[in-house]
């Protein structure tokens, strides 16, 4: 029996101290951080009344929710819709189509998702019992995210005028707490979560934070990974998990150490293996504490999973595969549209947004195909599309290839061609049902780095990954056409490569980008302009009347 689950969401100022001794603004929703956890089932309709109190423009996005039919529902800023300015409302509408699994929300307007984000739990129709594993006794839902102590608005603004970059957050937190192995916080900011000794948990683990891949342990426990990205994988068992911001993991993991207190530790991977102080030392941490247990002894951290530990985070990216199931979408095997798409950083001339810019001096910029996405300013891209008038919005011109072929992985930081990057907004145009294959190629033109790429609007699956420069001949014979895992975010390994395929049988325009807040607003993006089918169910619907207006 399908269901229609409705929230409203209040988006307005909350007072909170964190991490400091004094309290500052944040934006957050209905007074909340983590804001609201959305429950649905496959086959409900979710309706969230979304009402901007706050002094910022606002969207929020499903992310990892297919919108088939409802495009505009979507919510990238700009890509989808004009923003819900401060005192403006909108309704976001969807359909929960065949997933099943963790996925989120969260604001997708400049860096705000930093404090506006929240769980979107999707279970099988006929509720947990539907589960293709043993009903586990309980569920928990596990945010991750960073902190800053100042506020994230002043906090970009500064990012941009100084270095389009962000320093590290002052803080991991686990569902919006620190923990006390912070100086600055204690026992009232530290997560405690109650399990049953022997009771088996489904941990429903997501990244938020805005731009750091990360470690997650829990002291004497092991888990089971079963899902990812809202697609159940074949049992992989683990005692530590990987997760790039913007992906999700589902494990479960039985309570079965002696009754007593642990830590569940999150620490940061930083596959630039920049030397960064902090990243050797800052854990947040939450507590799991056995039910009857009375004693009061500290509880003790997992062993620490270095910041730079790229084997440890290649082998758990690389090895979860599928667990193919009766009635789910297959790998196509017949590709129409290859592509392959460098993505990295680079340097550009002056934008608008750096105040303190001057032609005599470059900025960081991020690209693909060396072309640096910019978004535009009058109309949404998907309001251009459905009128048919994209002129001076966007240009389908995004290229299938990089505009020079060099050596991707060495540090040619002297390589003025490709560092360069170009500033527009280009798309490319898919026809309904074209089946794409795209090479995602990281460069190391400024820095090497772990990419987390994400796709609106489908899931993809990952036939391949490895280091170095992409090699069709090698890598070929490796790609898994059997069980590949089926994503929405990719963590493209550091100085390396990964294979994806999807279907664009889902009209509208689709944004895709690097999940790190820091890249993405420096231009490491791309749309999908997917056009309508034959039928009406396959073509953009006429736009909800309450749509914003920019
Ligand atoms: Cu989770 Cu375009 O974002």
């Amino acid at each position: 029996q399908a269901a229609v689950v409705e929230h409203t969401f209040n988006v307005g100022n909350l007072s909170i101290s964190l991490c400091n001794k004094t309290a500052r603004i944040i934006t957050a929703v209905n007074g909340q951080l983590p804001g609201p956890t959305i429950e649905a089932r496959e086959g409900d309709t979710v309706v969230v009344h979304l009402i901007n109190t706050s002094p910022y423009n606002m969207t929020i996005h499903w992310h990892g929710i297919f919108q088939r039919g409802t495009p505009w529902a979507d919510g990238p800023d700009m890509v989808t819709q004009c923003p819900v300015q401060p005192g403006a409302n909108y309704t976001y509408r969807f359909n929960v189509i065949g997933q099943e699994g963790t996925l989120w929300w969260h604001a997708h307007i400049s860096f705000l998702r930093a404090t506006v984000y929240g769980a979107l739990i999707l279970r099988p129709r006929g509720g947990a019992k539907g589960y293709p594993f043993p009903k586990p006794h309980g569920e928990k839902t596990v945010i991750l995210a960073e902190w800053w102590n100042d506020n994230i608005y002043d906090l970009e603004r500064k990012a941009f005028r100084e270095a389009s970059t962000l320093r590290p957050a002052d803080a991991y937190t686990i569902n919006g707490k620190p923990g006390d192995s912070y100086n600055c916080s204690d026992a009232n900011q530290t997560y405690k979560f109650q399990v049953r000794h022997n009771e088996k948990y489904l941990l429903r683990i997501i990244n938020a934070a805005l731009n750091t891949p990360l470690f997650f342990k829990v002291a004497n426990h092991s888990f089971t990974v079963v899902g990812a990205d809202a697609s159940y994988t074949t049992p992989y068992e683990t005692d530590v998990v990987v997760i790039a911001p913007g992906q999700t993991v589902d494990a479960l993991m039985v309570a079965s150490a002696t009754v007593g207190r642990y830590y569940m530790a999150v620490s940061p991977y930083d596959s630039a293996n920049l030397p960064n102080p902090t990243f050797s030392e800052t854990n947040g941490t939450a507590v799991v504490e056995y039910v009857g247990y009375t004693g009061d002894e500290q509880p003790q951290l997992p062993p620490r999973t270095e910041y730079n530990d790229t084997d440890t985070a290649f082998r758990f990216l690389s090895n979860l595969t599928a667990l193919v199931l009766p009635g789910k979408p297959t790998v196509p095997l017949s590709i129409d549209t290859r592509m392959f798409v460098t993505v990295g950083l680079g340097v550009s001339d002056c934008q608008p947004e750096q105040l303190q810019c001057n032609r005599s001096t470059t900025h960081f910029s991020a690209s693909m195909n060396n072309a640096s996405f910019v978004l535009p300013s009058t109309v949404s891209m998907l309001q251009a599309h459905y009128r048919n008038k994209s002129a001076g919005v966007y240009t389908r011109d995004f290229p299938d290839r990089p505009p020079v072929i060099f050596d991707y992985t060495s540090n040619v930081s002297d390589n003025g061609t490709m560092q360069y990057t170009t500033k527009s907004t280009k798309v490319k145009t898919l026809c309904y049902n074209e089946t794409v294959e795209m090479v995602l190629q990281n460069t190391h033109l400024i820095a090497k780095e772990s990419h987390p790429m994400h796709l609106h609007g489908f899931n993809f699956f990952v036939l391949a990954q490895g280091f170095g420069n992409y090699n069709e001949t090698t890598a070929t014979p490796q790609f898994n056409l059997v069980n590949p895992q089926e994503r929405n975010t990719i963590a493209v390994p550091t100085g390396g490569w990964a294979v994806i395929r999807f279907v664009a049988n889902n009209p509208g325009m689709w944004f895709m980008h690097c999940h790190f807040d820091a890249h993405l607003s420096i231009g490491l993006a791309m749309v999908f302009e997917v056009k309508d089918g034959p039928t009406e169910e396959a073509s953009v619907p006429p736009p909800p009347e309450d749509l914003p207006h920019c």
